[in-house]
């Protein structure tokens, strides 16, 4: 006999009248573990076993998203009986690109059921106007309810099937409102079931809570081939498509969009669009920095500005895109090994272009920009950095230098400062210069 709570999942062999997981109150309900009645089917004898050298890929084909960004972040388009789960914040644009696939997969392949439970048909239409949205081949149902979704995907036959929302979708026969956890692993399994048999693909769009997880239990990531998530902010127009789980090729790549008037629009050079066209930094308190989004490298500005924190004030340490944490250290290593004195001033430090940057390759970006605007003058020629810096200064070596330096060649920069790597292939017309220490770094920085 076991519990398992209907809010949070949480698993556990006696009752309680609050559940120890989540603090909630009566929510654990008893649940039927499957045991001897479970039917086993005793008489197959195997006669379909293959040995693995007979399974036979060729009928494996992708089918195009329609958008080219997403199919390299797949590994390749979308795989036949593929459950993919789309989570992001709500107001992301979730349904924006969902549907912008869906009219490029029905113009491109066949046809597509868009499912949604938030929103009316005509709801749905506005948006496609918006963006364009048109095919025949596309078919729109307004519908909450597991049953009816299942006998339209019979009815239609779709090659993909788009559920909009995850938490909006029940099992009338299950006990437990939409988006219990009882629920979503109901809805999750006959949907997987479905596309299994099927051979189609399925998108469940499912809603992250504010501390950004997935709004439902553990297991339903567990359950879906694919987990994809969309970040971004809302006050900046950029967002991007991680992919956090693949069972079908590479994780943790990254797909750039724009948010616009007509839908997202895909970034296929992000470098260009985080740098714009300007010739700057030659800003005090500028430096570019090779930063790496899944295995793509991507080179961004990083800006400080030091001031002098006025009167008897405590002085600020404010960034965006950036770790504040990760800045601090690099702060403290900064007063102790490069004597520089920081503790009288403010210090805000900012990603151009809105990008939220989660690596340690920019920590000896962090230090140079600080140091740059300190001294108010700016580096001299097109420089980048990039190494991440241990306690004690040293710098050490990050994944991907080579691809990282092609990056940074082939959008202008004359002069690198990067860790010191066995081997490191250098690209043609950059001058690398490999350093083992924060204060070897800060030597071989030129400023104007
Ligand atoms: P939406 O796709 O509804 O987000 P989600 O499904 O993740 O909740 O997108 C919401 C926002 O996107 C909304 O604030 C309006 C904006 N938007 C545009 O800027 N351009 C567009 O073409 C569309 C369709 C939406
Ligand atoms: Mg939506």
């Amino acid at each position: 006999m076991a519990f398992l709570c209907a809010q949070c999942g949480h698993r556990s062999v006696k009752w309680f009248g609050r559940c120890p997981g989540c603090g909630e109150w009566n929510s654990l309900e008893e649940i039927q573990a499957a045991g001897k009645d479970s039917v086993v089917d005793s008489t197959w004898l195997g006669e379909e076993l293959r040995s693995i050298s007979e399974i036979d890929l060729k009928n494996v084909h992708r089918l195009p998203s329609g958008l080219v960004e997403v199919d390299r972040l797949l590994g390749g388009g979308l795989v036949p009986g593929a459950v993919v789960l789309f989570g992001g914040e709500p107001g992301i644009g979730k349904s924006t690109l969902l549907l912008q696939m869906a009219e490029a997969m029905a113009r491109g392949v066949g046809k597509i059921l868009y499912v949604s439970g938030e929103e009316s048909e005509g709801q749905v239409k506005l948006r496609a106007n918006r963006i364009g949205a048109n095919s025949e081949r596309l078919f729109v149902l307004s519908e909450q309810s597991l049953h009816r979704i299942m006998a339209a995907v019979e009815n239609i036959e779709p090659l993909v099937l788009i559920i909009d929302s995850i938490q909006t979708t029940a099992d009338e026969r299950v006990a437990g409102e939409a988006g219990s956890v009882k629920q979503l692993r109901e809805v999750c399994s006959a949907l997987i079931q479905l596309t299994k048999t099927r051979a189609m693909t399925t998108f469940l769009v499912g809603h992250i809570t504010k501390e950004g997880s997935f709004a439902g239990p553990k297991t339903v990531e567990h359950l879906v081939d694919v987990a994809i998530y969309l970040e971004g902010s809302r006050t900046e127009d950029v967002r991007m498509l991680r992919s956090v789980k693949n069972r079908f090729g590479a994780t943790h790549e990254v797909a750039v969009f724009q948010m616009t008037g007509k839908g997202l629009v895909e970034i296929e050079d992000p470098s260009r669009f985080f740098l714009g066209d300007s010739d700057h930094p030659g800003q005090p308190g500028s430096v570019y920095v090779p930063v790496l989004e899944g295995t793509r490298p991507i080179l961004i500005e990083l800006q400080a500005l030091v001031s002098p924190t006025g009167g008897y004030g405590v002085p600020q340490r404010r960034c965006t895109g950036l770790d504040v944490n990760r800045v601090l250290l690099m702060l403290a290593v900064m007063e102790k090994h490069l004597e520089v004195h920081i503790g009288g001033a403010d210090v805000y430090l900012n990603l151009a272009g809105g990008l939220d940057v989660r690596e340690r390759g920019t920590d000896l970006g962090v230090i140079t920009a600080v140091l740059s605007s300190l001294r108010n003058r700016a580096l001299s020629g097109r420089t980048a950095v990039v190494g991440e810096v241990g306690l004690s200064g040293e710098i050490r070596p990050i994944r991907r230098l080579k691809e990282r330096m092609a990056e940074a060649g082939k959008l202008g920069i004359q002069r690198m400062i990067v860790p010191k790597s066995p081997r490191i292939g250098k690209p043609k017309g950059l001058e690398v210069v490999e350093v083992e220490h924060v204060s070897e770094a800060i030597e071989a920085l030129s400023f104007e």
